[in-house]
């Protein structure tokens, strides 16, 4: 079912009387609660009761049993290294991991920005090519681009999904375009068909970037196996966590051999330096810590789905917080955070700054946040004047680049961003996500306050 925003405030629109429309052209915004029956008392910010006090979130990660025997059988084994075995931990895990998601092959590597870059390398990116991606994402995306050279072109975002638009994409292909990298904002698809569709009439490769979207369905396939090469992260905070660490997956036996040997310093596997790579393999530690932590994996999955369901049901019709938007076909998420839009006309046109701080103070850890799109980041102004981008763009094509670092639709969807880390709290129970409404509703209900914080 396609959950978009507009359907829900057409929906909440819908509902309005005469009385309540001509109050909103007369600028005044009707009042919404979810639970008005419940006394919220005074905010906390302003040295009332917060809804939730000293009670901790669910941990993330989490430590087992199984993960320190494994360590622990690692640290004895002096086995530390991926190449002082057959069949170690990062093996298995390459194994366990790929039919995990659904596809032939994967390759860890020691992080995710470093399967983004692997994948780059491995198709062939050059310097004077030109890879379009989202501006509303981990530096390690761009970063990936950049590593090889390559210039990353930033397309625009839909402001209500936080992914990038299509048609900006389409709009910022050139003949020096080889590929796109659509990034899974919060681990839920972009309009996936629209961008694959795009890539084959363009001849460009899709590498995706799922670093948040473990696990995650779009029409009935995982995110990371619906383009040419998925890319995921295993950074502490994510939702399968190792510390460091990453993967490459992928069905082509070639590429992913060739992703294998870039990430192997160039190394392929008969022992043969062939190509550019740098160092990038995953350890044995890393791969034991994987290993077991698959354990339970499916049902944390589904429990952080129901909780963002259960939010997003409680939230349906109420215009201040809007749940990130979702495209047809999106199944679930892999909710590294859980997104909402704040809209500051319904909270009496507070700043986010002073919900946030007010939210926070009832012990809810919402935060904005990426601050901002990358484009409005130091490294812009940085590449343009490296002297081997001079020597590799011409002047002319720099120059278009900066001046593509306009992309109105992220400023925007930047500057409503709300979000909270999903890894641990999305674990919680029903009380955990209730607080969560509560403390929206408690700050919603004393929105004329906002002004004294
Ligand atoms: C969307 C996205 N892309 C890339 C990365 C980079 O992954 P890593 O931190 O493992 O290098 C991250 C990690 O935060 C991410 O969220």
């Amino acid at each position: 079912m396609e959950e978009t925003n507009d359907l829900n405030r057409r929906k909440f629109f819908g509902k309005l009387g005469a009385g309540t429309l001509a109050m909103m052209a007369a600028n005044t915004i009707p009042a919404y609660s979810i639970h008005s029956s419940l006394d919220k008392g005074k905010l906390a910010v302003l040295g009332g009761e917060p809804i939730r006090k000293n009670k901790a979130w669910p941990a993330w990660p989490q430590v087992t049993e199984k993960m320190l025997n494994a360590m622990a059988d690692t640290t004895r084994s002096a086995k530390w290294s991926r190449i002082s075995l057959k069949d170690g931990n990062v093996d298995t895990f390459e194994k366990a991991y790929a039919q995990l998601i659904g596809t032939k092959y994967c390759v860890g590597t020691g992080s995710g920005t470093q399967a983004l870059a692997t994948c780059v390398e491995a198709l062939g990116i050059e310097p004077g090519d030109e890879v379009i991606t989202s501006p509303y994402t981990d530096m390690g995306t761009v970063s990936a681009i950049i590593t090889s050279r390559a210039l990353p072109v930033l397309a625009d975002l839909h402001a209500d999904s936080y992914q990038i638009d299509p048609e900006d994409v389409e709009r910022k292909i050139t003949p020096h375009t080889k590929a796109i990298i659509p990034v899974y904002l919060g681990g839920l698809a972009c309009d996936m068909d629209r961008i694959m569709a795009i890539a084959k009439k363009h001849n460009l490769k899709v590498i995706e970037d799922a670093c948040q979207g473990h696990l995650a369905g779009y029409k009935g396939k995982k995110l990371g196996t619906i383009g040419d090469l998925g890319c995921f992260s295993f950074q502490a905070s994510k939702g399968i966590a190792c510390g460091e660490g990453g993967a490459v997956v992928g069905n082509d036996f070639d590429l992913m051999e060739q992703c294998f040997t870039v990430q192997n310093h160039g190394t392929a596997r008969n022992g043969k330096h062939v190509t550019i790579g740098p160092k990038y393999r995953m350890n044995e530690f890393e791969g034991a810590i994987l290993m077991a932590q698959l354990d339970g994996v499916r049902e944390r999955f589904e429990l952080r789905n129901a909780n963002a369901d259960y939010l997003n049901a409680k939230l349906k019709d109420f215009p201040g917080l809007v749940p990130q938007r979702r495209y047809e076909g999106t199944e679930n998420g892999g909710l590294y955070i859980y997104a909402l839009a704040y809209h500051k006309e319904h909270f009496n046109n507070a700043d986010r700054s002073k919900f946030l701080k007010a939210i926070q103070a009832e012990g809810i850890g919402f935060t904005g946040y990426i601050p901002n799109g990358l484009h409005r980041e130091p490294w812009v102004d940085h590449l343009t004047g490296l002297r081997s981008y001079k020597k590799m763009y011409s002047t002319a094509r720099l120059k278009t680049f900066k001046e593509q670092m306009v992309l109105p639709q992220c400023d925007i969807a930047s500057s409503r961003m709300v979000s909270l880390w999903a890894s641990g709290p999305l674990l919680g129970s029903r009380q955990d996500m209730d607080n969560i409404i509560d403390a929206i509703m408690k700050v919603y209900d004393h929105r004329d306050k906002l002004s004294e914080i």
